[in-house]
C-alpha cells in the first residue's frame, strides 16, 4: 500500500493506540509510580518490535529503564538516532483538570492527557511513522536507532552513562528529537537553539527553632524576610539579573539572526493570551522572542517556610526555603554560573542566618547552524505533512541531552516539535492538537523516506 494511504487509513488505529500509552501514569519523580514506569517501558518496547525493529532492549538503569531499538537493514543509507522520553510530569493539581490526567479525552480537535505534548504523543508520532513506512514499503528506507528514556523529567541521570558506554553502537549521521513546540498553529517549525538550565535550592536558618512572634519578634532574624530581601535584590529595574559576571559570557545576537527571529510569523497577541497576566515585563532592549529564546534569566520556582495553614499562627520560623533556576544561553558555562550565583547570594546574606546552597541539576545551552542538507530534507518533510513551509526557531526550554550529543558526536541535531506553546505542558489540561499529531506522523514518515536520498556519512 502507498505510504500516504496507509497513514490516512490508520488514523483511528494510531489514535486509539496512543490512548493506551497515555493511560499509563508514568510519572518519573514519584516512587509509587515505579510499576507504571516499568509498564510504559515494556509498552514502548513492544511497539518498537511491532514497528519492525530487529533488536529491542529494555535497559535497566539505577533509576528508570531506557528502551533501545535498532533497525539496520539499509546498508549504505543514512542512520538516525531518535531520542524521546516516555516519562511525564506529575499531574497535580488534580482538581484543575477538566478530564482526569490519565483518562485521555478528545475535545475540540485536541487530545487531553498528561504526556500528550510532552512527550508521549510526540514519541508515538515516530513509532507510527516507522510502522507506516515498514508496512507500506516492506522495510525501512534508512537505518534507525531509537532511544527512549524514562528519566527526562527528573534530569536524565542514567542516560549519559548508557550513551558513553555504547558510543560506537549509537553512532549515527543525525540525532532526531520531537520534544519541542511549533511556533504557532499551522506553522511547522525546526528548533535550532535551546536554553540551558541550572536548578538550585537554598535553605536559610535563623533561630534554632520556631519562636513565638510576640515574645521574640523585634529582636531576632526572620529567615522569610531575609529570603524576600535577598530575591528582591537579584534583578534590577530593567529586569536584568543583578549578579556580577552573570552576562559576561553571553553571546551577542548577530544582526542577521535578530532580524530573522523578529520577522517570524510569531503572534504577540497569542503569547499575551496564553500568559494571561495584566501586562508583560522583561529585560529592557530585547523583544519578547529574544527574551524567551536568547536571553538568560533567573526565576524563583517556589518559596516556602513558616505557617501557611488555615487562619493565623503567630510564629517566627526557624527556616525558610526557595527553589530557583537560571536559564542559560550560549556561551554561559553552567558550572561557572553556579559558582557566581552562590558567591553573590552568600555575599548578600546577613550574619544573622546560615544558608545551605544546593545545585540540583545543570544543563548546557545549545545553538547550532542549520546548513547541513538534512535540514532541507526536514523542511520538505514538514511541508508535506502540514502543507506549509517550516520555519527555523529557537526555544526557551531545555533538553540538556541535545547539547551533550551535539558536543560529543558532532552530528546535526534535528528538532522537529509538534507541540504548541499553549498546550499546557507540565500543567493541568495538557493537550496536543490532533492535526499536529497526524501531521507529525506524515512529516516524520516523509522525513525518513527523504533521508534515504541523502548520502550517508562515510
Ligand atoms: N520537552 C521539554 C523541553 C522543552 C519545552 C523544549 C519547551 C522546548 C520547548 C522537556 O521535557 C522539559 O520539560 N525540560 C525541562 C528541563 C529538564 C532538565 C527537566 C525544562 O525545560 O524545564
Ligand atoms: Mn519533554
Ligand atoms: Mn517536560
Amino acid at each position: 500500500m502507498n505510504l500516504t494511504k496507509y497513514i490516512e487509513s490508520h488514523r483511528d488505529a494510531h489514535l486509539n493506540e496512543l490512548l493506551e500509552f497515555l493511560r499509563i501514569p508514568s510519572v518519573s519523580t514519584k516512587s509509587e509510580h515505579k510499576p507504571d514506569i516499568e509498564r510504559a517501558a515494556k509498552w514502548v518496547a513492544e511497539k518498537l518490535r511491532g514497528a519492525g525493529m530487529d533488536t529491542v532492549e529494555i535497559v535497566p538503569t539505577k533509576m528508570h529503564p531506557l528502551v533501545y531499538g535498532e533497525s539496520l537493514e539499509a546498508p549504505g543509507k543514512p542512520t538516525v538516532l531518535f531520542y524521546g522520553h516516555y516519562d511525564v510530569q506529575p499531574p497535580e493539581p488534580l482538581d484543575l483538570w477538566t478530564s482526569p490526567a490519565f483518562e485521555p479525552t478528545v475535545r475540540n480537535g485536541n487530545l487531553y492527557a498528561r504526556g500528550t505534548a510532552d512527550d508521549k504523543g510526540q514519541v508515538h508520532i515516530h513509532l507510527k511513522a516507522l510502522e507506516s513506512l515498514r508496512q507500506a514499503e516492506g522495510k525501512l528506507p534508512i537505518n534507525v536507532k531509537v532511544m527512549i528514556e524514562g528519566e527526562e523529567e527528573v534530569g536524565s541521570e542514567s542516560l549519559w552513562g548508557f550513551v558513553t558506554e555504547n558510543k560506537q553502537r549509537l553512532k549515527a549521521d543525525a540525532l532526531v528529537v520531537s520534544d519541542t513546540s511549533m511556533l504557532g498553529r499551522g506553522v511547522p517549525s525546526i528548533t535550532y537553539g535551546l536554553r540551558g538550565l541550572n536548578y538550585y535550592q537554598i535553605g536559610v536558618t535563623g533561630p534554632a527553632q520556631d519562636l513565638h512572634s510576640g515574645v521574640f519578634g523585634g529582636a531576632v532574624p526572620n529567615p522569610i524576610t531575609i529570603l524576600c530581601e535577598l530575591f528582591a535584590k537579584l534583578h534590577d529595574k530593567n529586569f536584568r539579573v543583578n549578579i556580577p559576571g552573570f552576562y559576561d559570557d553571553v553571546a551577542t545576537l548577530s544582526r542577521a539572526e535578530r532580524k530573522a527571529l523578529n520577522s517570524l510569523p510569531w503572534k504577540e497577541k497569542e503569547f499575551r493570551k496564553t500568559v494571561g497576566a495584566p501586562e508583560l515585563c522583561g529585560e529592557k532592549g530585547y523583544s519578547i522572542v529574544e527574551r524567551v529564546w536568547c536571553r538568560p534569566t533567573l526565576e524563583l520556582n517556589g518559596i516556602w517556610g513558616g505557617y501557611t495553614g488555615e487562619g493565623s499562627k503567630t510564629v517566627i520560623p526557624s527556616k525558610a526555603y526557595a527553589k530557583f533556576s537560571t536559564r542559560l544561553v550560549p556561551n554561559q558555562d553552567p558550572q561557572k554560573i553556579a559558582r557566581l550565583v552562590e558567591k553573590h547570594i552568600r555575599s548578600l546574606l546577613p550574619k544573622t542566618v546560615k544558608m545551605k546552597f544546593e545545585v540540583l541539576s545543570t544543563g548546557k545551552p545549545w545553538v547550532a547552524p542549520f546548513t547541513h542538507p538534512i535540514f532541507k530534507t526536514a523542511q520538505q518533510a514538514l511541508e508535506q505533512g502540514f502543507g506549509k513551509k517550516a520555519v527555523f526557531i529557537r526555544e526557551g526550554g531545555s533538553i540538556p541531552f541535545v547539547t551533550q550529543m551535539y558536543d560529543t558526536f558532532k552530528v546535526p541535531c534535528v528538532l522537529m516539535g509538534f507541540g504548541l506553546p499553549d498546550e499546557n505542558a507540565h500543567a493541568p489540561d495538557e493537550h496536543i492538537a490532533l492535526e499536529n499529531y497526524f501531521g507529525g506522523i506524515k512529516s516524520i514518515a516523509h522525513f525518513y523516506e527523504g533521508l534515504a536520498k541523502l548520502e550517508a556519512a562515510a
